[in-house]
């Protein structure tokens, strides 16, 4: 009996010694998943000019505070007024957590659940990867906090509801990150994503029917901006006058190879984000670009 007992008691430190040991390991593995999460700002920052984010987060100014928001964005709807997203608590999204930040861009919801306007590109950015996003919110979180108050859009009526986003983007979002396209080369892929999630070229070179929702049909051919200007036509058809080097110094320089400069909305998009790139970044944006079905340029009216 008294061995019997014995037995027991020893057992029961064996399994209690297991028990702490299971804990430290579980510690552990929770502890270095956190920092295995943790973005890195230095990559961050490089996705954030990929993304172009400054542009419109920052007021059109001499001497106005990067990412402290108020530019004025311009569309059919109204004036859309990008906020301030530096951790300022009360003025920008110092209240925030990481969750907080990868539900906006990913889904277009606001912390309280409501919905953000396409006016943010989230259809877009909703195909950067989660490793990405995490590295922007820690850049984000490295910006000196910003007490500039975002201003209220100013929309027309009906158009400043929230809500009245929901159809929208039954229609016309798909969420989720970027997954490799079938048959594209590493390189090419790469570019894929450089054009479809970071870049959002999309927003403004694909046309748009009449409630704003891209016509897929019509993807990256060009027509006219929401301003009313003419886009160009990014496909084989439109780029196959330029060889891969004459694209490059215009996505580097904004000179074309006749010596024009662009209209102003793609000048910014060559100042903030093409011009920034990597070499094997910009050559893998060419590559996809290449790639891409030839369709006709709309006719001029
Ligand atoms: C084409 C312009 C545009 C670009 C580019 C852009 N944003 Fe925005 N962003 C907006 C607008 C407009 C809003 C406000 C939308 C609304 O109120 O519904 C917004 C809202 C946000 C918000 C929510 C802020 C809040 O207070 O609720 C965050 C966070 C944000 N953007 C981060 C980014 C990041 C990060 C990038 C780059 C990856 C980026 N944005 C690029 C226009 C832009
Ligand atoms: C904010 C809107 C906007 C965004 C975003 C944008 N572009 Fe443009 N882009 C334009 C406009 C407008 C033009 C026409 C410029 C002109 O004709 O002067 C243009 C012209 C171009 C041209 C010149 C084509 C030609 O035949 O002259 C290239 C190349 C180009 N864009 C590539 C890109 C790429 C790549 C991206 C994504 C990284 C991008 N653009 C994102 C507005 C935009």
């Amino acid at each position: 009996m008294m061995h019997n007992r014995q037995m027991r008691s020893t057992l029961r430190v064996h399994l209690k010694v297991a028990l702490r040991v299971c804990e430290c390991a579980l510690l552990a593995v929770a502890w270095s998943g956190n920092t295995a999460a943790q973005g890195d700002a230095k990559r961050g920052e490089y996705l954030a000019k990929a993304a172009g984010c400054v542009g419109c987060h920052t007021e059109e100014k001499e001497g106005a505070v990067p990412f402290a928001g108020g530019r004025a964005l311009k569309t059919p709807f109204g004036t859309f007024y990008g906020p301030n997203i530096t951790p300022h608590p009360k003025a920008g999204i110092g209240s925030w957590t990481e969750a907080d930040f990868i539900r906006a861009i990913r889904v277009g919801e606001r912390p309280d659940g409501s919905n953000y306007f396409p006016a943010f590109p989230y259809p877009s950015f909703t195909k950067i990867v989660d490793g990405d996003l995490r590295d922007l919110w820690a850049y984000l979180r490295t910006l000196p906090p910003s007490a500039h108050p975002s201003k209220e859009h100013d929309l027309w009526f009906f158009f400043g509801w929230r809500w009245v986003v929901t159809f929208w983007k039954w229609f016309f979002f798909t969420p989720g990150p970027f997954t490799n396209i079938p048959g594209l080369s590493d390189i090419a892929n790469r570019g894929a994503y450089l054009v479809q999630a970071l870049g959002h070229c999309s927003e403004c070179h694909t046309p748009r029917n009449f409630l704003g929702g891209p016509k897929s049909s019509r993807y990256l051919a060009g027509g006219k901006a929401p301003d009313g200007k003419a886009v160009a036509n990014l496909t084989p058809t439109g780029l196959r006058k330029w060889d891969d080097k004459e694209l490059k110094d215009f996505l580097v320089t904004g000179f074309t190879p006749d010596g024009d400069v662009p209209a102003e909305s793609m000048g910014e998009v060559v100042t903030n984000t093409t011009s920034k790139l990597t070499a094997p970044d910009l050559d893998a944006l060419v590559a996809y670009l290449r790639t891409l079905p030839s369709l006709p340029s709309e006719k001029k009216s």
